[in-house]
């Protein structure tokens, strides 16, 4: 099939903007499904002046199942990128309920519009939270599953879901992709993470301290076993993630079964090391604070990414300077998200 139509829930969202970047530079065509309850219709927009081409958006929920099967019918759909749902862990602490019905009665009811259109290639959002408090790092794809927070169990939920549908019907190619810590922006500066609201994560935050929205940035504990005290996470370019998604489609759709994947560097930073390179890429002074540990948060993971080399042909590429330098970009352009006056594409701006 020339120039496939790929399906993208959450498409609008950070890494899923950033997945159509990617597909369509891979020779895909992406249809989007968001009901954009956290992202913009404009970045979309973004994803056309990037690339030429602007993914049609099918603004629906992925648990309507009839807007699914319109959505099916109306395109000629090859396969799924499935990136809708709700990501905050805090507030799936406080609305149980209301992440498994979004993240896992959504999977399901993608899984069965899928299966009535006899569309069986699927690549899921998965994430390195399945993993819980793993003692040891660089995690493996086999640790056990330990989730400590609902938002984790939905994405432990949902990959023994696919994977019993593996099981059951050598027709499916399933890739569960467990993200690590994705940062960054599209190096143009026209695409990047808005969160609505105080950001949960922290490169966003930083950012927001740079550009002078926020007075300072808090370091959850400084008391860690690590070498500076600080927590280390393996940050990851979102471009990097988002190729990681056409190898795993291109994976996916050429075999049955289910794999699981880490997408991750395979290094660890820690917070102190993040700040640096902010302020390297921006030449700002970034104020911080040390406050108490948070309570569930492990002091460091890094990703085992040899599964993903070996199975995917995959690996990142961007360092955490590009990561800090793109994402910079991104903040200085568009203080506000996609409210701003279209800025200028980067002179460096390839896809
Ligand atoms: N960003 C991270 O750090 C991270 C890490 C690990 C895993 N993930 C997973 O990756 C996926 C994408 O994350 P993101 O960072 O791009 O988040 P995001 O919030 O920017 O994107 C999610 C998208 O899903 C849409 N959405 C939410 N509920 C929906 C529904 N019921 N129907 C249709 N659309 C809906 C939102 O509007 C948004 O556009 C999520 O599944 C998330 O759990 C993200």
């Amino acid at each position: 099939m020339t120039n496939p139509k790929i399906l993208v829930t959450g498409g609008a969202g950070f890494i899923g903007s950033h997945a159509c970047v990617a597909l369509i530079a891979a020779g895909y065509r992406p249809v989007v499904l968001d009901t954009l309850v956290n992202s913009d219709a404009r970045s979309l927009r973004r994803v056309s002046r990037i690339t030429g081409v602007e993914p049609p958006l099918v603004r629906c929920d992925v648990r309507d199942a009839a807007a699914l099967d319109c959505a099916f019918a109306e395109h000629d759909i090859a396969a799924v990128l499935h990136l809708a749902g709700l990501k905050a862990v805090g507030h799936s602490v406080s609305d149980p309920i209301g992440y498994y019905d979004v993240n896992v009665a959504g999977s399901l009811a993608l899984v069965r519009a899928m299966e009535r259109a006899g569309v069986r290639t699927l690549i899921f959002s998965s994430s390195a939270t399945v993993y819980g408090d793993t003692p040891r790092s660089p995690i493996r794809e086999s640790a056990p599953y330990a989730a400590v927070n609902p938002y984790g169990r939905t994405k432990v939920m949902v990959e023994r879901m696919l994977a019993d549908l593996a099981r059951a019907d050598a027709r499916w190619g399933i890739a569960c992709l467990r993200f690590f810590n994705p940062i960054g922006a599209h190096e143009s500066g026209l695409l990047g993470e808005h969160p609505h609201g105080p950001p949960d994560n922290l490169v966003p935050y930083i950012s927001q301290v740079a550009v002078g929205e926020r007075a300072h940035v808090v370091v959850h504990g400084n008391d860690y076993e690590t070498p500076d005290g600080t927590g280390v996470r393996d940050y990851v370019h979102v471009m990097d993630v988002a190729e990681g998604h056409v190898a795993a489609l291109r994976h996916a759709a050429d075999r049955g079964g289910m794999l699981a994947v880490n997408l991750g560097t395979g290094c660890g930073a820690s917070v102190l090391e993040v700040i640096s390179a902010f302020e390297r890429a921006s030449g700002r002074h970034i104020a911080l604070r040390v406050g108490p540990r948070r309570p569930g948060d492990a002091p460091a993971y890094w990703a085992d990414v040899q599964h993903a080399r070996d199975r995917l042909g995959w690996c990142a590429r961007r360092s955490l300077d590009q990561m800090c330098a793109d994402s910079w970009r991104w903040q200085l352009a568009n203080p506000h998200g996609f409210d701003e006056r279209e800025p200028a594409l980067a002179a460096r701006a390839v896809i």
